[in-house]
């Protein structure tokens, strides 16, 4: 199979490049299915369900969450209305949604998609990401009833996230970092067979703080002093992710290259 990944859209300018150039993409790199991560899609604090619509028209099969994934607050109905969202499996006990699904692809063929929260330097202490993903993929091997899963680790420290892509290799097709907002350069095939990165970078304006007008995080790293909110930067975004090449029998990746599209990062893809 042909699956892209897209990291974290951010703001306007992020949703603006899902619809401009996820449709082209989708049909020039002739994708089987696409995963795109929503968590600040919506002015940089969580996912509308009005803006998770607008995402999939564009041409996701599955939009994942992260920690913001309940910032909007109509994404607590929402998650239960449409199976195509998937916030982290080690959430909360309580929270709604669920956070592994099997999907099924153009060719009936079967996708796994996981979402998982570190705990390495994260706001909350989120349940063990490592059991969590054991159970799903026990559940769900490689070479099974599905021919091909990724795996979302929403997690900031990339020692965590290079720990859960072996601890998935041979196990899953995928393993992408997504929440720092910026694109590491080490995607890879690892030796089971699982294509990794450890993060995917964002979809937003790179002329910016992580996805945030310049300004305000400016003042508070120099001064210490806040003078107001953070804004989502506007100017054209990079669209950046993980392009994968599966072989349907074993779920192994045959190939991955770093995509990024438009804006300030020079292009990449297949
Ligand atoms: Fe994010
Ligand atoms: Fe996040």
């Amino acid at each position: 199979m042909r699956i892209l990944f897209l990291g974290d859209v951010m703001g306007r300018a992020g949703r603006a490049a899902i619809t401009e150039r996820l449709p082209g993409l989708r049909a020039a790199w002739k994708l089987d299915f696409v995963v795109v991560n929503g968590e600040n899609a919506t002015h940089g604090v969580g996912l509308s369900a009005d803006h998770a619509k607008g995402i999939f028209e564009a041409g996701a099969d599955c939009v994942t969450l992260g920690d913001h994934a309940f910032d909007q607050s109509d994404m607590l109905r929402y998650v239960d209305q449409e199976p195509r969202i998937i916030r982290p499996i080690n959430y909360a006990k309580t929270a709604p949604g669920v956070g592994a699904r099997v999907f099924t692809a153009a060719g009936g063929k079967k996708v796994l998609v996981a979402q998982v929260l570190g705990q390495v330097f994260m706001k909350r202490p989120f349940d063990d990401p490592f059991s969590a993903l054991d159970a799903v993929l026990s559940k769900h091997p490689r070479g099974g009833m599905v021919q091909a899963s990724l795996i979302d680790i929403h997690a900031e420290a990339t020692s965590e996230k290079m720990g859960v892509a072996h601890f998935c290799d041979g196990r899953a097709s995928i393993v992408v970092g997504t929440h720092t907002h910026v694109p590491t350069a080490d995607a890879r095939i690892l030796p089971g067979g699982t294509a990794a990165l450890s993060d995917a970078g964002m979809c937003g304006d790179y002329n910016s703080v992580i996805g945030m007008k310049k300004d305000e995080p400016m003042r508070r790293f120099i001064s210490g002093m806040s003078k107001g909110r953070f804004e989502p930067a506007a100017g054209e975004a990079t669209l950046s992710g993980l392009y994968v090449e599966t072989d349907d029998r074993t779920g192994a990746a045959t190939r991955v290259e770093m995509v990024r599209q438009g804006g300030l990062l020079p292009p990449a893809g297949p």
